[in-house]
């Protein structure tokens, strides 16, 4: 089975690879080769994790010759331009986001009409598909029958990638499943272009000593998943059996993540709670009318009933996505912080010798998920 990751460097990507790797199959099937495109340099940690690994370095349309010179089984989109940039630069977004991922659906496409596999292809879209409209505002709990209305670039981007999906897989060119991620936080690493990038901002870089800025009124509320579960949501979804009934995927739609509805507040309450007011005293609320505009559009609260049918659920608490990020990011903890951590570390390895299959946990460890520079 020959496996592409598109975006493998990125945040997610890295985190993904990782637990490719490791499981080293997929679907019960063993994985013959990993492809990983992205711009960017792939960090040579994973070679020789047991499943051969093909870097392809470039821009994505590119290289559709390279990637698909043998046939593909398994395609993961995640590259992508992200939302503040795509609303800065308009044909960036375009350019990035669709004719790229259409690029892909051609040469997938081109695939099957030569009798090759046809690709299974799932894509990461974006909560940022939703928007709130004084003619069609969201209804109190969200979920895939709502009609989604972008009021970004990058969300009316990602809902044309849907669409485009979703034809391609009705008239059996590809076998594409969508699903949408909710704000990942905490994100490590350095700031990106996301609008909602504040949202680990105002956690990484306090505990790294740093000031941050927190752009939106504290009282807006926010969905957020932390980076295990959401890559647990990205396997689950890309492996599941099309299908009615529990633990199937059920008909066309796109799967809408599981979110843990927080309010920014709530977040920063959970720092100060956690690290102490030195801490939590390095966030200033300073609100940008431009960002708020963006996320503050975005949807909070969901009905999971889609993605719990596939035995997917939400963080539990702020605290617990604070607690994986302070676990997995040793050097961003405060002192007393550390102290626990073995604890923590004790409770993970009874939940990853409890089973064989993989857990949220192995997922996330494989590369420590920092992002590429
Ligand atoms: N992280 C989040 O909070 C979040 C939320 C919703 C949706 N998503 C989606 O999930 C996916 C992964 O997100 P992420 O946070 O890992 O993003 P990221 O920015 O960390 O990684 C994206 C990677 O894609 C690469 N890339 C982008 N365009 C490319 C191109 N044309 N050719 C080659 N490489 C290209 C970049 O170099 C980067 O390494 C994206 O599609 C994003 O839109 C992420």
């Amino acid at each position: 089975m020959r496996i592409v990751v598109t975006g493998a460097s990125g945040f997610l990507g890295r985190l993904l690879v990782g637990a490719l790797l490791r499981a080293g199959a997929f679907g019960g099937e063993p994985i013959s080769r990993l492809v990983l495109v992205d711009r960017v340099t792939w960090p040579d940690d994973s070679q020789g994790a047991g499943v051969p690994v093909q870097v392809v370095r470039g821009e994505l349309l590119e290289n559709l010759d390279n990637v698909f010179a043998e046939p593909v089984d398994v395609l993961f989109h995640l590259a992508a331009a992200v939302s503040a940039e795509c609303e800065a630069d308009f044909e960036l977004g375009m350019r990035a986001n669709v004719d790229a991922t259409r690029g892909l659906l051609e040469a997938a496409r081109a695939q099957s009409r030569e009798g090759g596999p046809v690709v299974r292809m799932l894509f990461a879209s974006s909560v940022a598909v939703y928007g709130s409209h004084p003619a069609l505002p969201l209804p109190p709990a969200v979920s895939e029958s709502t009609v989604p209305v972008p009021r970004s670039s990058y969300g009316t981007q990602k809902l044309m990638c849907e669409h485009l999906i979703a034809d391609c897989t009705r008239r059996g060119f590809i076998d594409g499943r969508v699903v949408r991620l909710m704000t990942v936080a905490v994100r490590p690493g350095r700031p990106n272009a996301a609008a909602s990038g504040f949202l680990s901002g105002i956690v990484r870089e306090p505990l790294a000593g740093l000031p941050a800025v927190c752009p939106v009124d504290p009282g807006l509320k926010v969905a957020l998943s932390s980076p295990r579960r959401t890559v647990v949501g990205i396997l689950r979804v890309a492996e599941v059996e099309r299908g009615t009934g529990p633990g199937r995927l059920d008909g066309p739609l796109p799967v809408n993540l599981p979110a843990l509805t927080v309010s920014v507040a709530d977040m920063l309450a959970t720092l100060r709670q956690v690290a102490g007011d030195t801490v939590a005293d390095r966030v200033a609320v300073a609100p940008d009318p431009a960002v708020e505009a963006i996320v503050g559009s975005w949807p909070a609260v969901f009905d999971h009933q889609r993605a719990a049918a596939l035995g997917l659920g939400p963080d539990p608490s702020f605290l617990s996505v604070l607690q994986d990020y302070l676990t997995d990011h040793p050097a961003r903890s405060p002192p007393r912080w550390t102290d626990r951590r073995h604890t923590w570390g004790r409770a993970r390895a009874r939940r990853e010798n409890a089973g064989s299959t993989i857990t949220p946990d192995d997922r996330h460890h494989a590369h420590g998920g920092e992002s590429p520079p």
